[in-house]
């Protein structure tokens, strides 16, 4: 395997300072840099960029996948030139990333495949003084899954299975050949990018979720955003595609976020991918139903 996992995600904000006061000041998201108005932003056991703020506008800038080393940034280069995609390269664009390729999908989001420049941490450490970050209240542990929107979702999740190796955990398929929604994987976790149908022209995300410890953690996160005035779209409940559990809250600057825990693991990479076709079974298993605002993204 040389694709490893969500590295960061770029995201457009309406107003990077009231983004800011929501992500550092509420969620407890960390500022690493800042270059104007773009926001370079840590959380979790390590220091490595997770979300990176753009000033103006809503959704996706770009997101970027970790790989093993340079020679996988050759390898998909070449891949994406035999399919008529060009690539540009890049080094130290963001803070602890060494080289990026930089590329689009079909669908219009730009994306990129990445290595870090520090590769003296061997895993994440929560009890060990040498990790830079503290876990304390709402913190999450990381950056989980990217789930974008597209006009085309089956078309992306073929074009990122057949070209950069991505797997198709699930799908939600309406109508024969048509698919709604669906959850791809580059590791052992069932989504990393997932991608729904955009309910509007434009529209390149759905949310941005974050990883937490457990639904306890979610609890106290929602308890802290409610004191803070932000309260929930949706949850807490339990999907039934992927079976991870969510809770989805909108953020100052425009864009949707989840907090989600229990994502399950895939033990068999060979397996095929589910396909689901009722809508309100693939939302929840616990039999809430979603919120009119969810067909909408950013
Ligand atoms: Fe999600």
């Amino acid at each position: 395997v040389s694709l490893q996992k969500l590295s960061y995600a770029e995201l457009r904000v309406t107003d990077v300072d009231k983004e800011l006061e929501f992500l550092t000041g509420v969620v407890g998201l960390e500022v690493k840099s800042r270059e104007g108005d773009v926001v370079y932003l840590s959380c979790g056991y390590d220091d490595y960029v997770d979300v990176v703020l753009h000033p103006s506008g809503t959704g996706v800038a770009n997101f970027s996948i970790q790989v093993d080393g340079y020679d996988d940034l050759d390898r998909y280069a070449d891949r994406l030139h035999q399919e008529g995609i060009s690539t540009s390269r890049a080094s130290e664009r963001i803070p602890g990333i060494a080289h990026s390729l930089i590329f689009q999908l079909p669908s219009g989001h730009p994306m990129e495949l990445v290595t870090l420049s520090d590769f003296t941490q061997t895993h994440l450490h929560p009890a060990l003084s040498s990790q830079n970050h503290s876990i304390s209240g709402v913190n999450p542990i990381d950056i989980d899954h990217i789930t974008l929107r597209t006009p085309e979702v089956k078309p992306l999740a073929e074009f990122l299975r057949n070209v950069l190796d991505f797997r198709i955990s699930e799908a939600f398929s309406p109508a024969p050949d048509v698919w709604g929604a669906a959850w791809t994987r580059v590791g052992e976790y069932h989504h990393d990018v997932a991608m729904m149908t955009a309910s509007a022209p434009g529209e390149t995300l759905d949310h941005l979720c974050f990883t937490m410890l457990s639904i306890d953690h979610i609890k106290a996160a929602l308890d802290s955003f409610a004191q803070s005035g932000y309260l929930t779209e949706t949850g807490p409940g339990r999907h039934g595609v992927g079976g991870n559990l969510y809770s989805y809250i909108w953020g100052p600057g425009g864009n949707r976020y989840e907090f989600t825990a229990e994502m399950p693991r895939m033990i068999n990479p060979l397996a095929p991918p589910r396909i689901w076709t009722d809508q309100l079974a693939v939302f929840s298993s616990w039999g809430a139903l979603p919120p009119e605002s969810f067909s909408h993204g950013s």
